[in-house]
């Protein structure tokens, strides 16, 4: 499996990074404006692959990208300390404008991959720009928000984070929606469980943890200027999904005809993701507030998108 990554910068080299120590992929191309820059990130990820496996990392430019099956795009700006996701939509827009044909004329049938931020408006445009049916242009959307949902939990419950099922839903940003109702540790309900090992989920603890999932890149930001482990291991965690059709439940943002009556926009809900894409969206069980407030973020996802001249 090939895969190319446009835009070698923290996020983009953590994604192939990860996917080198995972051994998931036999070609990766690291494509930047920036030539020096994407040359020196294959080079240093390079070196770790005689410790994890076979894959062919290199640099390249738009030609290279020919024969890949997914193109993961990490290009554009990244937020600043303070600033929020939309903010960056006017400049990430602009630089999207001029990649997306870029890497359809030499890649028409690849699975594109968003991860540039606001990702959901970002993978809206992509699917616009492409040409290409929704289940093709996938965004990180939520899936981030979701790892950081149940690390949470987890922590809190004293219970591996991958044994928590419970998904964040609609915008990866200040909107989004953890879909607390649905919650299960194991199988068991969420408070059950957490009744059950003497760790109540009191208000404050839901408030904490609420916090924790919708502040996290704020704070990380605010520390180190940027984040790109945990999106690194979301993006790489796709990528093995396509690479092995497996029909993974992961939450990833896609454009979405109808989401409770908002037409067209792309946000995230759990999908089945696998060798062509997404081929399935589960709509989970919410309750009359995750309803609305899922309702809320889509719409305000809808009017961002509208508001981009294309
Ligand atoms: C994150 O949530 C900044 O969107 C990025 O880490």
């Amino acid at each position: 499996m090939k895969v190319a990554i446009v835009g070698a910068g923290m996020v983009g080299s953590a994604t192939a990074f990860a996917l080198v120590l995972q051994n998931a992929v036999s070609e990766l191309v690291l494509i930047d404006l920036n030539a020096a820059r994407a040359r020196a990130e294959a080079e240093d990820i390079a070196h770790a692959v005689p410790f994890a496996g076979s894959t062919v990392v290199r640099a390249g430019d738009y030609p290279d990208i020919a024969g890949a099956s997914v193109v993961i795009l990490a290009c554009g700006v990244s937020q600043k300390p303070g600033e929020t996701r939309p903010q960056l939509l006017g400049r990430n827009a602009e630089v999207f404008r001029a990649v997306i044909g870029r890497v359809m004329e030499v890649a028409p049938g690849a699975i594109l991959l968003v991860a540039s931020n606001p990702v959901d408006v970002i993978t809206q445009i992509s699917t616009t720009l492409s040409g290409l049916p929704p289940e093709r242009v996938i965004g990180s959307g939520t899936i981030l928000d979701t790892a950081r949902f149940r690390w949470l939990i987890g922590r809190h419950l004293g219970i591996s984070p991958g044994s928590i099922h419970g998904y964040v839903l609609g915008e990866h940003g200040d909107s989004e929606v953890l879909a607390w109702s649905s919650v299960r540790a194991g199988s068991v309900p969420l408070a059950a469980f957490a009744a059950q090992v003497g760790a109540a989920l009191t208000d404050r603890v839901r408030a904490e943890i609420d916090h924790g999932v919708r502040r996290a890149a704020y704070t990380i930001i605010a520390g180190k200027g940027a984040t790109w482990y945990g999106i690194g291991a979301g993006l790489a965690r796709i990528v093995t999904a396509i690479g092995r059709d497996e029909q993974a439940v992961l939450s990833v943002s896609m454009v979405e005809a109808d989401a409770l009556g908002v037409p067209q926009v792309a946000l995230s809900l759990p999908r089945l993701v696998g060798a062509q894409g997404v081929s399935a969206t589960l709509w989970p069980d919410l309750d009359a507030p995750e309803t609305e407030a899922l309702r809320h973020s889509a719409t305000l996802l809808k009017e961002m998108a509208d508001s981009v001249p294309l």
